[in-house]
Order: structure tokens, then sequence, then C-alpha cells
């Protein structure tokens, strides 16, 4: 693993959109494995101010997003679709139809993540992965479990997870109990891994993915066996790995 720890999260999230708009630069018809959630959110804004100067250019890439909640609206404001077309896809010149989300509409779960495999595969796998970390270790939303689910599943989060994005929520609206997850295999076949990370209640996450047996009790760690990976990281989420 290649780890990069920076100053605050600021610089986590220069340096990961330009680590995003270099793969797109040297390769503009890249397959992008896309993240949400509270840690991308700058970077997203990075790559589009990148995109506004004339640095990257968006219209020959195709991207598949990690997760999305089940069941869920695509006009929900909670949405990772909306999260997506607000941070990234609306301010960017993505090509229609080549922004890949898992349908939290879908009427057959399970049909949704059969197919949502198979439009990986036919674009020839994931060039570069982006990856945030739970605090309990898991990748897209994999969560912690007795083994590694390989493709694209319907997930029962776990209550810290739904604690976590509870923060998203308004009070007394219901935070969603299920997903649709890429799977570990899909995630791992990525030719190139990014993974970023801020804040403290990411640190002992961040160590045991690195230092810890490698166990689907903590998903991050598989990424040990993964051979390009580069971890980007503040200075509390490298907190505990630092001093260890
Ligand atoms: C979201 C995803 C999740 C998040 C993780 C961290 O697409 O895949 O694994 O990366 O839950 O979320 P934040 O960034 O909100 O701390």
């Amino acid at each position: 693993m290649n780890i990069l720890i920076c100053n605050d999260y600021e610089e986590m999230s220069k340096k990961a959109a330009n680590m995003i708009a270099a793969q797109l630069i040297v390769k503009p018809d890249s397959v992008l494995g896309l993240a949400t959630g509270g840690t991308p959110t700058l970077m997203y804004r990075e790559l589009v101010r990148l995109y506004k100067e004339g640095v990257v250019d968006f219209s020959k890439m195709t991207s598949f997003n990690l997760d999305e909640y089940y069941p869920i609206q695509k006009s929900s404001p909670r949405s990772y679709y909306d999260y997506m077309r607000i941070n990234l896809f609306d301010h960017v010149n993505i090509r229609q139809g080549e922004s890949h989300i898992p349908n939290g509409e879908a009427s057959d779960p399970h049909k949704e993540c059969k197919e949502y495999d198979e439009m990986i595969n036919a674009c020839g796998g994931i060039d570069l992965q982006l990856l945030g970390i739970g605090g309990n270790g898991h990748i897209g939303f994999n969560e912690p479990g007795e083994y590694f689910e390989m493709g694209t599943h319907l997930v029962n989060l776990n209550e810290e997870t739904k604690e976590a994005n509870a923060r998203f929520f308004e009070e007394g609206e219901e935070v969603p109990t299920k997903a649709l997850s890429m799977g570990i295999g899909n995630i791992m076949n990525a030719k190139k891994i990014l993974l970023i990370a801020n804040g403290t209640e990411k640190a002992d996450a961040i160590y045991d993915m690195i230092h810890g047996k490698i166990s689907p009790k903590l998903p991050a760690s598989i990424l040990q066996l993964h051979r390009d990976v580069t971890v980007i990281l503040d200075k509390d989420a490298a907190s505990k790995f630092m001093f260890s």
C-alpha cells in the first residue's frame, strides 16, 4: 500500500482529486468506481474546479458507484443518485447514460445486482476505484461479516453504519436499513484503488486495515492483498497508525 498522510482534510481532498484527474488525463476513457458519503464531498468540489479550469475532461469516461440505499426513490434528496448529481454529475461533461448507480427503485433487487455486475464486466472492469471507509472497516457497504461477498448484493446495514448515516437525515426521518452494494470481488478486480479517510473516528479502522489480520470482520483488510492501493489520510485518520 502506498500511504500518504496529509495535514488536513483539504490537502487530502486535493491530492485525491489530482489522482483521479491524472487517471482521466492518462486514460480519458477510464472506468471509474465512485463513492459517496461525507469524505469525498470536497474532493468532488475540487474535481469540478479542475474541470472548469480545463484540466480534466469527463466526456469519455464511464462510472459505477459503489452503492445506493434500498429502497429509495432517485428523486429523494437522501439518495446517492441525488448526491452524485449535486456533487459532480451536474457540473461536469459526463455522458448521459455513462454514470451508473445501483437502482434503489428496482422491484427485484437481486436481478438489479446481477445486472449491475454484468454491466461492470461488459465495460472491462474498473480502472480506478475510489473508496471511503466506515468506522467499522466497511468499504462500499460491505459490512463486517463471516465471509467476503464477491458480487453486488443487497445488504442489511449494521447499527454503527445507520448511526453514522443518520447525520445526513432530518430528525424523525427514517434512516435506510438496507443498501445495494458492489461486492468485495468487484472492488478487488479494480486495477487501482484509492481510499481516502479523515477524522479520528476512522483511526482504528485505518490501523486495522493496514496492520490487522485479513478478515471479513474488517472488510477493508482485504485491500492488503491488492497490488495497487493508494491510501490518502489526514493526520487524524492516520493518528493511530503514525504513532504505533
Ligand atoms: C459510500 C460508501 C461507504 C462510505 C463510508 C464512509 O458510497 O461506500 O462505504 O465510504 O460509509 O462514509 P463517510 O465518508 O460519510 O464517513
